[in-house]
């Protein structure tokens, strides 16, 4: 099936590790140009590398701190010179460090939510005066079961989670009267498969620290599908919904791509 992604001026933001990475590859497969919002331009240019051979399109890294307004502008600005416009933005930047909210600090929740959700606001302002003067945008954003579920060692990640789900559907229907359509995407446990898909900056570089094997173990038997996510299975859903030759009457939704975990009707 023809995505229509060929060509396509895309960002997406912490390209470098596990889920952006595989977004990265998966747009650069379809043809588009990636502009990579990166915070570790190692592990950013390496991913570049790999994705330039793979459609034909040009795959760039440029360092970015999607919690600084200005940076984000610059790196809009650099897309649009070199690209046109920007078509597609991929609002994938997230972190978080597993805590019973009891043990977090106010330091902690400000972290969380600068990077989870001031980075989301920061790139959807930076790219909707254009896409609405084009008359046509494509924006995704990955959330989280958390989101929906409510997860423990994860309050405030979740709440903040819930909150770019809120937003989202809110920018879509403010812009959807130009063409530009905003959906969410919410992983569930997404694991990378080998320690080259992550930068030092991931926050699975120690994978135990996250959940320990026999955690992993227990996770995938609870869910229906019998199995961890893999950051390609997110990447799929967000080519979907970033295509407009396939996703062109999709806009305002919240998709778990979780093995079933969360079941929402
Ligand atoms: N992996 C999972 O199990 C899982 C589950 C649910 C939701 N998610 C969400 O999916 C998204 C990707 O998760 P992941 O596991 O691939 O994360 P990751 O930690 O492996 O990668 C995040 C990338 O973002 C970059 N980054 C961090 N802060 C940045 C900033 N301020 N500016 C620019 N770049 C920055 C990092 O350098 C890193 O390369 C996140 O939004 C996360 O909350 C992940």
């Amino acid at each position: 099936m023809d995505l229509g992604l060929n060509g396509k001026s895309v960002i997406v933001t912490g390209g470098g590790s596990n889920i952006g990475r595989a977004i990265t590859l998966g747009f650069a497969a379809e043809g588009a140009n990636v502009t990579m919002a990166e915070l570790d331009v190692d592990q950013g240019g390496r991913v570049a590398e790999e994705a330039s051979g793979l459609g034909g399109g040009q795959v760039r890294c440029l360092r970015t701190d999607v919690t600084e307004l200005a940076e984000v502008e610059q790196l809009v600005a650099a897309a649009v010179e070199d690209h046109g416009q920007v078509d597609v933005l991929v609002n994938n930047v997230g972190w978080d460090q597993l805590m019973f909210f009891t043990q977090t600090t106010p330091e902690f929740w400000e972290r969380v939510i600068r990077i989870n959700y001031l980075g989301v606001l920061n790139c959807t302002r930076a790219v909707l005066d254009g896409m609405n003067a084009q008359g046509h945008g494509a924006i995704v954003s990955i959330s989280s079961d958390a989101s929906r579920q409510g997860e423990p060692r994860e309050a405030v990640y979740g709440g903040v989670k819930a909150a770019i789900n809120s937003f989202m559907k809110t920018i879509a229907k403010e812009n959807g009267r130009s063409g530009v359509r905003c959906n969410v995407v919410c992983p569930g446990v997404t694991v990378p498969e080998e320690d080259e898909e992550v930068g030092e900056n991931s926050m699975w570089v120690d994978k135990d620290n996250m959940f320990t094997p026999e955690q992993f173990e227990k996770i995938a038997k609870s869910l229906p599908l019998r199995k961890v996510g893999r950051p390609r299975d997110i990447a799929n859903a967000v080519l979907f919904l970033a295509s407009d030759a396939v996703a062109g009457h999709v806009t305002g939704q919240v998709l778990s791509v979780s093995g079933g975990y969360s079941m929402i009707g």
